[in-house]
């Protein structure tokens, strides 16, 4: 057994392990990180791609880049608004105009090697591909056990764990007495990447008579869509000529509209959820990111309040340790878990606002296309989605 001790063991080496790892060691606080799959498999998981005002602003301000290297900026896409379309007409929510910010449109996996990249050139302890990672004594001195690459056993010990292994972690299952609240949704998203110039400068996010659909893009040869279906849905089962029926019929309006099509490089079915599970700290482990919520894609918020939950994270570590007081980590709950409701809100919201139900009747059908219409006629309206949409300002 191979036994080292670190201050901070962060289990989990997605974005917010490794935002978490990058944050504490600025701050002078040692971590190693663990992680049951390989680097490759994270850097090839698709995830959504929109990063709120704070998130980029987290990224370029923090040293993750070399000054003058900051690729968020120079590979990703600044946009000033989305269009939301109903009733076959797109209305642009203009989010400089109301609240003078905007997002960024940067995958996630890009996010992934960026930190991946810069942990590494800062020395960092990342180990990928480790195995049977067991978490011991959070309400006393943490231990974790794992099998390395390797196949040799290790033991790390640390002042405290921060649970960020994602929406099927195994750490949130040490919190004892714990509560979990979800919504389960009727539908998922189908999803597709494609080899197709941009049909849209920015994202359109569309209600239809046949359900939801998203044009996303990605770079300007490749392009993300996504569109509601029954979570059942096989993706071999769709022919490349039925995804863009689907998508096109979706799409279609008075204005003309209509998305170039190409060849479907990858298809998958998304299911979602809303989760939270509280408390977010038990003892010495702290949760944070998809460990601790998830939220359904609509709106993009999933990577965007990770990222909030380890700012907040780190800096009340960075002070429970200096002051060797752990009861300052309590702070930590109330903080991240009341940005953790509004974007649960948010996004149930945006979610609801888009997508049809099977259940749905005359009323649902009209009142859902009453909501649109108010939101996008009012200035009220519009500014509540545009500040959601960017993102609230940290506190
Ligand atoms: C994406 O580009 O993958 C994306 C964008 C916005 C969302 C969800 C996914 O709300």
């Amino acid at each position: 057994m191979t036994r080292t001790s670190t201050q901070v063991a962060v289990v989990g080496g997605g974005p917010a392990g490794l935002m978490a790892s990058h944050l504490l060691h600025r701050a002078g606080i040692e971590t190693v990180v663990l992680d049951h799959r390989e680097v490759r498999e994270i850097e090839t998981t698709h995830r959504a791609g929109i990063l709120e005002r704070d998130s980029v602003r987290l990224l370029t301000e923090t040293g993750v880049y070399s000054p003058g290297a900051e690729r968020v900026l120079t590979h990703g896409d600044r946009h000033g608004g989305i269009d939301l379309r109903f009733g076959g007409r797109s209305h642009r929510v203009d989010f400089e105009r109301l609240v003078g910010a905007s997002v960024w449109l940067y995958p996630q996996t890009e996010v992934f090697s960026d930190l991946h990249r810069a942990r590494t050139r800062d020395g960092g302890d990342l180990r990928y591909g480790v195995r049977d990672v067991q978490v011991h004594d959070v309400l006393g001195t943490p231990r974790v056990t794992f099998t390395g690459a390797d196949g040799s056993p290790h033991e790390v010990t640390a002042e405290l764990v921060v649970g960020a292994d994602g929406s099927r972690s195994a750490c949130r299952d040490l919190v004892e007495p714990r509560t979990r609240s979800s919504r389960e949704y009727p539908f998922a998203w189908f999803g597709i990447l494609c080899e197709a110039p941009k049909s849209a400068p920015e994202l359109v996010y569309t209600r239809s008579d046949r359900g939801f659909a998203l044009i996303s893009q990605r770079t300007e040869s490749v392009q993300r869509m996504y569109f509601q279906c029954d979570p059942g849905e096989d993706p071999g089962a769709w022919s490349d000529a039925r995804i863009w029926d689907e998508l096109q019929t979706r799409l279609a309006g008075e204005d003309g509209f209509s998305l170039v099509e190409g060849p479907v490089i990858d298809r998958s079915v998304l299911p979602f959820r809303s989760f939270v599970q509280t408390p977010v700290r038990h003892g010495n482990l702290l949760l944070a990111g998809d460990a601790a919520h998830t939220v359904p894609p609509t709106g993009a918020k999933g990577l965007n309040l990770a990222l909030a939950d380890v700012r907040v994270l780190a800096e009340v570590v960075e002070r429970a340790l200096g002051k060797k007081d752990p009861d300052l980590l309590d702070e930590y709950a109330d903080r991240a878990l009341a940005r953790v409701w509004k974007a649960q809100h948010f996004s149930y919201w945006m979610t609801t606002m888009l997508h049809r139900s099977a259940s749905d009747t005359d009323f649902d059908e009209a009142r859902q296309l009453g909501e649109l219409n108010s939101l996008v006629s009012s200035e009220a309206g519009s500014t509540y989605l545009a500040e959601g949409y960017t993102g609230w300002p940290a506190r």
